[in-house]
């Protein structure tokens, strides 16, 4: 049987690598082929997504480092749930909807994630479950030390439109996103990704 493509999403801090490892390894013990992957890859793609990052490459060179990293990632993605594997991602394309779209200004994000999304069609696989791991800006960011260079103001409101985005993202497709509150204790929130996987298996 095809394995199932299962993505993790949300802001920085809010904890998925950790839940989304942890996750891999409580379906591993029930038998359930699982692997995991991110975004960006471990790939020279990936590798120039972060050298844009240190290039300070503005918001659509980033964008399409990132759809090309991950235009490559679906051929992989495929592969492996040909191979009946389940695929746990770390990271796709709710996160350039939601970042790439929080990088240009507040009346053009709209347009920019509608635009983003169309770009994706060609080459995307969809999810079949995304769980959005939700916590409140201030959580995640008291959760990470700062990175980009930016201030803790200017990366808290960041943050924030981040947040908002994902929020719209998520109402947008309740059948497809799932929210999981990532404020409390990590085997919690482990558990809520669990229940919600186990109705896709
Ligand atoms: P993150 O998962 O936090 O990686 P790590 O913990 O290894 O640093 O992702 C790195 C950053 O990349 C994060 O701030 C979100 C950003 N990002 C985008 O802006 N767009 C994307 O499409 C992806 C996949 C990530």
């Amino acid at each position: 049987m095809r394995g199932r493509f299962v993505t993790f999403e949300g802001i920085d801090g809010c904890g998925k690598t950790t839940v989304s490892k942890k996750v891999l390894g409580r379906l591993r013990k029930r038998k359930v082929r699982a692997v995991w992957t991110c975004e960006p890859t471990r790939t020279w793609l990936g590798n120039a997504v972060r050298r844009g990052w240190a290039e300070g490459a503005g918001v659509f060179t980033e964008a399409f480092l990132f759809m090309a990293d991950r235009s490559e990632h679906v051929d992989e993605i495929c592969a492996r749930m040909g191979k009946g594997q389940t695929v746990l991602c770390d990271r796709y394309l709710d996160s350039t909807l939601a970042y790439q779209a929080a990088g240009v200004d507040e009346d053009l994000t709209a347009g920019m994630m509608d635009w983003l999304r169309r770009a994706h069609l060609p080459f995307l696989l969809l999810p079949d479950l995304t769980i959005y791991i939700r916590v409140r800006p201030e959580l995640g960011l008291s959760r990470i030390s700062g990175r980009k260079g930016r201030t803790k103001f200017e990366r808290l409101a960041f943050l924030g439109r981040v947040a908002r985005n994902y929020d719209a993202l998520a109402a947008a497709e309740p059948q497809r996103m799932k929210v999981v509150d990532g404020s409390g204790p990590l085997d919690g929130v482990v558990e809520l990704c669990l229940a919600e996987i186990g109705k896709i298996l």
